[in-house]
């Protein structure tokens, strides 16, 4: 075997037990690059006399175009194994099971005030609603508690802090008054009867803060805030949208009691206590919320004359409905966040 038939006889097996590109490029390099061992074959050819140049030169063409031949077939079969290797590695099981994402859902006190919101919707009431950094106007004055009225000692108010900027609202008629965190949602009627004249029905719902913090108070909860005002509101409207509202929320009836109370801007002023069945069959009176007919002076200070229009509001508390219609005993369990108890929920 010539010289050149052995170089071509190695090459050929070299090639075929290369495992890369690499391996493959660097053969190529070593055989037919510019200082590779075909290519100093070719050189040598300048040497040999004619008639012996002729016949090695074409002896040693045809080796390089065997191994070219050679480095492109192997490449192809490197190429296709590492597209097999990749697919194999890519392969999507279409039959596994999906991965479950994990379902949130609405918290218990959101849920509640969608269902108010929902149940009065129905009876024609427009959601309405206002800043809960509030002013002592809308929260307190024009809701005839006027300044150091002892009524207002019911709501441990949070107030700004009086940095000169930060504390100072303004009252309708343009007078500074201080800012506070609302302690109900009671201002909304305030500044929805600014806004709108009579015939009016709203509800508001939202977050209120006092100053106070036990099993069953906490410094934030929600209200739900009710008006109409129109020519002849009555107190028997009242009851019977209370009633209404009490066997849509429950889904069921109860035995509804009026009791006289006292408001700032009702009068006169009830709280509704519902007769609740207990485990043992026995029967509580459990309170619900507040209500009353508007105050004329509430009514004046918005620009409504009460000759002419009256109206009737109530508000409840949030969570108080939501226990007693998910049967909760703490207050707290709402805003601990532990999604045991959340999940319950969904
Ligand atoms: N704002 C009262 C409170 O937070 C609740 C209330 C009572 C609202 C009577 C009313 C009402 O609109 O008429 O205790």
């Amino acid at each position: 075997m010539s010289e050149i038939e052995a170089l071509g006889a190695r090459a050929l097996g070299d090639i075929g037990a290369a495992r890369s590109p690499e391996a493959l490029e660097a053969l190529r390099v070593a055989l037919l690059g510019k200082s590779g061992e075909v290519t100093a074959q070719l050189k040598s050819l300048g040497a040999l006399p004619p008639e012996a140049r002729r016949e090695a030169g074409a002896q040693i063409n045809r080796v390089r175009d065997e191994i070219a031949a050679a480095l492109a077939a192997r490449r192809e079969a490197l190429d296709a194994l590492a597209l097999e290797a990749r697919l194999a590695g890519e392969r999507i099981d279409v039959t596994q099971p999906g991965r479950d994402p994990g379902r949130g859902g609405l918290h218990p006190v959101g849920r509640t005030m969608e269902r108010i919101a929902e149940i009065f919707g129905r009876l024609g009431y427009t959601l309405a609603d206002g800043p809960e950094i509030e002013d002592d106007w809308h929260n307190f004055e024009a809701l005839n508690f006027p300044p150091h009225h002892p009524a207002r000692a019911m709501h441990d108010t949070f107030y700004m802090a009086d940095d000169g900027r930060a504390d100072e609202g303004r009252a309708d008629d343009g007078r500074a008054v201080p800012r506070l965190l609302r302690t109900h949602t009671s201002g909304v009627q305030v500044r929805y009867m600014a806004e709108h004249a009579p015939p009016l029905r709203m509800i508001a719902l939202g977050k209120v803060y006092r100053s106070d913090s036990d099993q069953t108070h906490t410094p934030m909860f929600h209200q739900c805030e009710g008006l109409l005002v129109d020519e002849h509101a009555s107190f028997a409207d009242l009851k019977g949208t209370l009633a209404a509202f009490v066997r849509a929320f429950f889904e069921r009836d109860f035995e509804m009691r009026f009791r006289p109370s006292y408001f700032p801007f009702t009068e006169p002023s009830a709280e509704v206590d519902i007769a609740w069945q207990q485990p043992d069959g026995s029967t509580r009176w459990l309170e619900v919320l507040g209500c009353g007919m508007v105050h004329p002076n509430v009514l004046r200070n918005v620009g409504i004359d009460p000759e002419r229009h009256t109206g009737f509001a109530f508000g409840m508390g949030v969570e108080r409905l939501a226990m007693l219609r998910y049967g909760v005993d703490d207050l707290r369990a709402f805003f601990d966040n532990d999604v045991r108890f959340l999940r319950q929920f969904v």
